[in-house]
């Protein structure tokens, strides 16, 4: 076959197909790629024998793909194959909609044909293979077992760029290509994480607006990626916009992110290091977790991706087990990409929103994933509520590190303070009596600000501009002195919730923020349990 040939599938098709599997479901809307592949697959040396590929749909029956066919039912083509004398490689469009869809029950007569090929093709003298390629399904109980799913990866680069190739080859007379050899690659990498249809159409839309194809077309056609990215509703591409300059504090955890920034490169496997795999970070509400992950964008230079766990187990998409495999597979399609997942314990702990079952099965998904993914996908994720997650979560080696953010220590109060008022504070306009962003008056806000949580700090900022603001001058230390006094926050409110968390993490995560900014506090909690701010929790390492 020519590039187009999803080679990782093909692998995989090749080792299934030698064990003898007997039924392959491939999940997907490109029967096209799951035939090519297939055909590629029958003459693999891999194979002891090589196989014929025939294809099935309700108005062809059974027909070498390509060609046409009489109209026949289902179970009289899986009866049919049973009996085909040669080996063979069977692709099944349509039968999903026999085996339980959209709400209708699977029927019994084929249910059981599909059971009877399973073992047939199994144990059978002549080899066959039943692939079965659907959109979406939800398996019936009865063939869960006979069946195994196959993901069919987004198309590669070089898939990508046969499309690229077909289309400007039959444009050629008609339009402008001015493409260097690295634009042309952008375009590529611009058009991946999409299907080979979408990345046609996205093609010939960025040729059609101007009947010409070149760099400026990279935006048009990256922009495409990112509606469809939308559309699938559980992954979103977060711009980057904030840098680590405006994460006050955490130095511990942004250094061990720095360090770590650039592995996906080839350069890195001169240092034989294997690529990272993600961080967890949890701690208590209001800290900057959510803050760094955005962050991180801007500080490795790579596309940011959302993971929305609520709405992969919503049912408003499919089902949670696929749409949990789409979204890792549009992650891979992009890498070198950042995965966030936020709030991870709303989709995976034991309150999270799946039922048990199916939560534990896309989990697994999810850990597998993590383990085996091949594309350089870094994986960040939050929580608050750690202790509800799944203990093989935070088993050593999932996760490359756990770190713990608590309530900023006073070295990184100054520093929140400082980056949300000069976020505000424009100087040239200030009089005597206006606030000033000086060590002292940092300082001063810092020791007024003990046990506030960075957005609570933020908070305080914002109210004290309104009060200056809604008398048209510049801000002055009174209006913050009022917006603090006028919070009563979290860790007084919670505080054995953090003492909790706090205790949790002793043990379990490391301190985000460094060693040197907490000096003035306890690392342990025993002895100072009674003031939830002469102590900090998390594990002292520096990195
Ligand atoms: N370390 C920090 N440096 C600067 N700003 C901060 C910091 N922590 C919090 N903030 C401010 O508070 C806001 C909320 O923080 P963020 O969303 O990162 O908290 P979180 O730890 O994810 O909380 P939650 O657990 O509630 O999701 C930020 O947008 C920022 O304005
Ligand atoms: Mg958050």
């Amino acid at each position: 076959m020519n590039a187009r040939t999803p080679l990782i599938f093909g692998t995989t098709l090749v080792e299934l197909i030698r064990a003898r599997h007997p039924i392959l479901l491939v999940e997907t809307h490109e029967g096209n790629r799951v035939i090519a592949a297939a055909e590629a697959v029958a003459v693999s040396p891999d194979l002891r024998r090589p196989r014929k590929v025939v294809a099935y749909t309700v108005s062809k029956g059974l027909h070498s793909p390509g060609q046409s066919g009489k109209p026949t039912s289902p179970d009289t083509a899986l009866n049919e194959a049973i009996k085909a004398p040669e080996p063979t490689i069977f692709v099944f469009f349509d039968l999903h909609h026999f085996l339980g869809s959209q709400g209708r029950p699977a029927e019994p007569t084929m249910v059981r044909a599909v059971q009877d090929a399973a073992l047939a093709f199994r144990t059978g003298e002549v080899p066959h293979t039943l692939i079965i390629v659907s959109p979406g399904m939800t398996l019936p109980t009865d063939l869960e077992k006979e069946v195994t799913v196959v993901d069919l990866p987004l198309p590669t680069a070089g898939e990508i760029e046969g499309v690229l190739d077909e289309i400007v080859g039959a444009n050629a007379a008609s339009i402008v290509v001015d493409l260097s050899a690295d634009d042309r690659q952008r375009l590529i990498q611009a058009a991946q994480g999409l299907t080979l249809g979408e990345a046609e159409n996205a093609f010939a839309r960025a040729i059609a607006s101007d009947r010409r194809l070149d760099a400026s077309d990279i935006a048009l056609v990256l922009d495409e990626k990112r509606q469809t990215i939308r559309k699938s509703g559980l992954l979103e591409f977060i711009p980057a916009e904030g840098t680590m300059n405006d994460v006050g504090g955490l130095e511990n955890l942004k250094k061990w992110l720095n360090k770590r920034n650039g592995s996906w490169l080839p350069e890195a496997q001169r240092w034989s290091i294997p690529a990272p795999k993600g961080v967890l970070i949890t701690g208590v509400p209001g800290c900057g977790k959510s803050l760094t992950a955005t962050c991180m964008a801007t500080l490795w230079g790579l596309p940011l991706l959302r993971l929305d766990v609520g709405r992969v187990f919503s049912g408003l998409v499919g089902s949670s087990e696929q749409n949990m495999r789409g979204a890792l597979k549009l992650a891979e399609a992009v890498s070198p990409s950042i995965l966030w997942i936020d709030e991870i314990e709303k989709g995976f702990g034991s309150s999270g929103s799946g039922d048990s079952g199916t939560s534990q099965r896309v989990f697994g998904t999810f850990l597998t994933w993590m383990q085996e993914k091949k594309n350089p996908v870094f994986v960040i994720a939050t929580a608050n509520k750690i202790d509800s997650l799944p203990p093989e979560f935070l088993r050593k080696g999932r996760f490359d590190e756990i770190f713990f953010v608590d309530l900023p220590t006073k070295e990184e109060r100054v520093h929140i303070w400082r980056i949300q008022l000069e976020k505000r504070l424009t100087t040239d306009s200030a009089a005597s009596g206006d606030f000033e962003t000086t060590e002292g008056s940092l300082e001063l806000l810092a020791e007024l600000t003990e046990g506030f949580s960075g957005a609570e700090i933020a908070e305080a900022a914002v109210s004290a501009c309104f009060e200056a603001f809604s008398e048209r001058r510049m801000l002055n230390e009174k209006d913050l002195r009022r917006a603090i006094s006028n919070t009563v926050p979290l860790s007084v409110t919670q505080a054995e919730q953090i003492k909790g968390i706090r205790d949790w993490a002793s043990t379990r995560a490391v301190a985000a923020t460094s060693i040197s900014a907490r000096e003035e506090y306890s690392t342990t909690g025993a002895e100072a349990s009674t003031d939830v701010n002469s102590w900090r929790g998390g594990r002292q390492i520096d990195f």
